[in-house]
């Protein structure tokens, strides 16, 4: 299960956070992401439509590894199959036995030495900017070095390559990439250049 969470923070160093409020969204979205480079989704999943458009944008883009997001119960984590933002006793118990490939979430050094104890090598620090940014996980890699990070909340184009550059980040994610906005207008063609602009950083 480690190796579908290795090959979601690998893949790309960008993770796009995506709130899909119209299920006719998703194909187009997913090929907009695509085209831009960008191949490993986060569906939040709060909105209606969010499973199905998880089941759209796979058959758009086959070769696409997309996750659920607002994990929070474990209803929402069996229907799901990658969690974040945060992570309770409960989920992860939830993921051991249906065999989810959970990234787990994590706000403090406590919770992040939590989950190594339970085995977890990469965990997804949320929300980033709010809980002390760049700074704090510039201060987690002292004493945590080996322990993979995947910061979201609050991450722009801008300041994704100061989070990328810290020893402990894995990869960023963020909803800059396909903002509500643009996703109303229908600007897939921008989304695509800003999945090109964060595929490329
Ligand atoms: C989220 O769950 O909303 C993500 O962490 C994205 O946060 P952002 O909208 O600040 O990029």
């Amino acid at each position: 299960m480690m190796s579908v969470i290795q090959d979601a923070v690998g893949r790309h160093r960008v993770m796009p956070v995506l709130v899909i409020p119209e299920l006719t969204m998703a194909a187009p979205l997913a090929e907009a992401l695509a085209e831009g480079g960008l191949t490993v989704f986060e569906i939040t999943l709060r909105t209606p439509c969010a499973l199905d458009a998880m089941r759209v944008m796979k058959q758009a883009v086959p070769e696409a590894l997309i996750g659920a997001g607002t994990v929070t119960t474990r209803e929402r984590l069996i229907a799901a199959k990658v969690a974040g933002p945060g992570t309770t006793a409960e989920l992860w118990a939830a993921g051991e036995s249906e065999q989810m490939p959970i990234l787990p979430g994590f706000s403090t050094a406590s919770e992040a030495m939590r989950l190594m104890d339970l085995g977890f090598s990469v965990g997804k620090f949320f929300p980033a900017e709010a809980s002390g940014g760049v700074k704090y996980l510039q201060a987690l890699a002292g004493p945590l070095p080996e322990f993979q990070i995947c910061p979201t909340g609050g991450i722009t184009l801008e300041s994704a390559p100061s989070f990328l550059a810290c020893a402990n980040v894995v990869c960023v994610g963020g909803s800059w990439i396909a903002s509500a906005d643009l996703l109303r207008q229908g600007d897939y063609s921008e989304i695509a250049l800003r999945a090109k602009q964060a595929a490329d950083l």
